[in-house]
This record gives C-alpha cells, structure tokens and sequence, in this order.
C-alpha cells in the first residue's frame, strides 16, 4: 500500500474510520523483521522508545518481544489505540495512547533515547496544511528526544523531499538507510543492491542512488537523524 493523492492522511477522522472499517493488524511499507538488523545498530533494549502513529501495526510487538523494554505507542486515531490497549493489555512493555504527534506536551522534553516513524509523517504531508502541520510534528518530535536520540524515520520520500524538511527542524546528524520494497509478500531476494545497515552516502540530487538502483527505484528510505544540540 502507498500513501498518495489528496486524501485526508492527516485527519483523525479519516484514520478512526478506517480502523473501524478494517481491524485486522497491517504493517505500512516494511514490517519488524525486515528493519530489525538496522534498528539493533541504533537502539538498545533499555532505551526508551516512542513510536508516532503506531497504527494497528505489529512492530512494536515484534521489538518487545525482541527485548526493547519500554516502548511507548502514540497515534491520533482514538479507535486504533483503544484496540490496541485492549490487545496489549497484558504487556509490560508496551503502552498505548492516543495523542497527536503535533502536541506531545503530556511528555517532558528530552524524555526519549528515539522515536520511530513509519509512514506518519507521509501521511502529515499528504494532508491540509502539510507544511505547517508537518514542522510543528518535527518540533515535536526534536523536543521529545534527549541530545544525542534518534528520530528513525521510515518513508518512500526520496532525499530532495526529506533532507530539508528535517534540517529546517533543527541541527540533525543524518544517515540515509535503504531497504527494497516487498512487493505482493515477497522481497526481491537476489536483487538487494545495498546492504540495509550500511549507510549509504548523502547526494542533494539523488545521483547516487540512481547510479545504484536506477530510475524510479522500488526502496523505502530510512532517515536515522541525531539530535545535535548547539554549543
Ligand atoms: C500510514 S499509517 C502508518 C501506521 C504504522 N506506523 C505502520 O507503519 O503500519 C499512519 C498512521 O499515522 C496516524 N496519524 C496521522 N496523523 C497523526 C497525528 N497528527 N498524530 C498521531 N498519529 C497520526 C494515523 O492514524 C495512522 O495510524
């Protein structure tokens, strides 16, 4: 499935609706297994960890049943959260509540080691207002992490789209990670052109990665940005 068009991504309304239509678990773009190698380099199991817009996803699941301790879930969509609460009921590591990325003040600042995204800032910019409604979602996130967090951002948007975007946020260390698409359930076994864990190197237009995946390639992008404050 692939955010585009007009619709209405950034609306609760939009999102309850859906998950009332449709219950059953979905993973946006990439699932747990796929990205765990990379999330192992960044993370550590004791770190406490926010993941924006969780969905119905089972990431989270697959990350504590991984050994991450501490993870808690935020998403827009009162219906989803209550639907997760209530499979999750019995989990000491996972928390579900229903916030608006836009306005985490219920958490302190600096009180996060990171912050995952998997398609909910390409949902923000599919919507109204994307501009402003996606640098409040970025000031938010930057204010939620303690110095030297990540913000591990998962997405189809290509650098020329991201890289500003994040750097206007603040003073960001950032490292591009690529991982192919699975398309219809199967990765493209046999074709991985670049090894997920291995950066890859940061060009403004994208020449690189033409150079190595060709025109219009089928990959998500993986942004893991470092919160670097100003001395
Ligand atoms: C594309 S889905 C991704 C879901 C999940 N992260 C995954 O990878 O499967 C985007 C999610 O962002 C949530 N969302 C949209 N706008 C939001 C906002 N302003 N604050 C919090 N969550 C939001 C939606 O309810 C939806 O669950």
């Amino acid at each position: 499935m692939t955010i585009g068009g007009t619709q209405a991504y950034g609306e609760a309304s939009y999102w309850d609706r859906r998950y009332t239509q449709d219950q059953s678990p979905f993973d946006w773009y990439q699932n747990y297994s796929a990205l765990s190698p990379l999330l192992n380099l960044y993370l550590s199991p004791s770190n406490r960890l926010l993941v924006v817009g969780c969905g119905n996803s089972a990431f989270s699941e697959g990350m504590a049943n991984d050994g991450y301790e501490d993870i808690v879930n935020i998403d827009i969509s009162s219906v989803v959260i209550e639907a997760m609460q209530k499979k999750y009921s019995n989990s000491s590591k996972l928390t579900y509540i229903t916030m608006d990325v836009r306005n985490m003040s219920a958490f302190q600042t600096g009180s996060f080691d990171a912050v995952i995204d998997k398609g909910t800032l390409d949902s923000i910019l599919c919507g109204d207002n994307s501009k402003q409604n996606s640098s409040m979602m970025l000031e938010e996130v930057r204010r939620v992490l303690k110095d030297n967090g990540v913000y591990i951002l998962i997405t189809y948007g290509v650098p020329a789209f991201r890289l500003d975007l994040l750097r206007n946020a603040g003073n960001w260390n950032i490292k591009l990670h690529i991982i192919e698409k699975i398309v219809t359930g199967v990765r493209y076994e046999g074709q991985r052109k670049w090894e997920l864990t291995n950066p890859f190197p940061l060009d403004e237009d994208g020449k690189s990665l033409e150079d190595v995946f060709g025109k219009n390639p089928d990959i998500h992008y993986i942004y893991v940005c470092t919160k670097e404050t100003c001395i």
